[in-house]
């Protein structure tokens, strides 16, 4: 009965790893960085497994064998215990300590190790609790949503506006800590196309689960559009040819939201929230938990609490025609 009880927690245990390899994530490497990290994942869970069984197997056999000779220990017994000690005790951990801490200074490498001059950098500074992604080699800035070329390796460099984050798109590379007054670097690379998500990794604070990013890696022709586009100022409005983005624009330069938000092209330059110049090209929203639809977007706008409890963006009064034309105006900056 106990040994059908022991045969499901095992199951259930072997289980995780099956089952989250079905559905993507760490156990399924998109990426030549990330394969050397699931290496030592799985060595480590081997070499676990192995010490475990071997010590339950141990401890069954000394119990027994207690219970049987409790009397009568004898010197020859007690030499060959020494001998279990000097070789269960330290030889044997070392050797794996030895052999798991190359390994993973060798996994470590291949996510730390500096690409090439000519790779694109890109700056992820968290903040409680949204992503800022800048583009230094061409001074772009978005938030959320990193693009990527594929098949190129990409120096990440992360820093902190307030706590300790963590940055980690389990799919692409390890994870690395961005912590505030330093910058840590990881490389991520992804070997396809293909949309990647990520999420904070180091609790943050209340919204520390709704901190999620996500990287687009695209073939680097579209790659360069996308940072042409989002190079891009918002254009140029006036009132005669359309009123009516003309009005949006008018809600967001008259209300809260320009002290936190910026649209280059037009005198909103706040950096507390996410540069909004193209917001319409992302896909979702709130630091990646609502898609970016009309009403979600609306939603977000009046009420952010409903969405994100404990979000630093504040509600927004505006009358029924102001945010219709709010909403009309950020659609519009694609
Ligand atoms: Cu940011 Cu957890």
């Amino acid at each position: 009965m106990r040994g059908a009880r022991l045969g499901v927690v095992a199951l259930g245990l072997l289980a995780v790893p099956l089952l989250s390899s079905c559905t993507g994530g760490m156990l399924d490497p998109q990426s030549p960085r990330a394969d050397k990290v699931i290496v030592l994942w799985w060595v480590m869970l081997g070499t676990s497994s192995v010490i475990f069984v071997f010590l339950c197997g141990l401890l069954l056999w000394g119990l027994r064998r207690a219970s049987r000779n409790s009397a009568r220990a004898r010197e020859g017994q007690l030499n060959r215990d020494r001998y279990l000690v000097l070789g269960g005790g330290i030889a044997l951990p070392v050797t794996v300590m030895v052999v798991l801490m190359v390994l993973t200074v060798w996994a470590g490498r291949s996510i730390t190790e500096a690409a090439g001059s000519d790779a694109v950098t890109v700056e992820v500074i968290g903040h409680q609790w949204w992503w800022e992604v800048r583009y230094p080699d061409t001074g772009l800035v978005t938030a959320n949503e990193i693009h990527i070329p594929s098949g190129e390796p990409v120096n990440i460099l992360l820093k902190s506006e307030d706590v300790i984050h963590s940055f980690w798109v389990p799919e692409l590379s390890g994870k690395i800590d961005l912590i505030p007054g330093r910058t840590n670097s990881l490389i991520i690379e992804a070997s396809h196309p293909g949309e990647f998500r990520g999420q904070c990794a180091e609790f943050c604070g209340l919204q520390h689960a709704g901190m999620r990013i996500l990287v687009v890696a695209e073939d680097r022709d579209s790659f360069d559009q996308w940072v042409q586009e989002q190079g891009e100022p918002a254009p140029a409005l006036n009132p005669a040819d359309d009123a009516q983005l003309w009005e949006g624009q008018q809600a967001f330069l008259g209300s809260a939201c320009v002290y936190c938000h910026t649209i280059r092209g037009t005198n909103g330059s706040g950096t507390l929230g996410p540069d909004l110049t193209h917001i319409a090209s992302r896909q979702r929203l709130a630091s990646n938990m609502i898609p970016n639809t009309r009403g979600h977007l609306a939603g977000w706008i009046l009420d952010p609490q409903a969405v994100k409890p404990g979000t630093q963006m504040p509600p927004t009064q505006l009358s029924a025609d102001q945010l219709d034309a709010l909403l009309d105006y950020l659609e519009s900056l694609k």
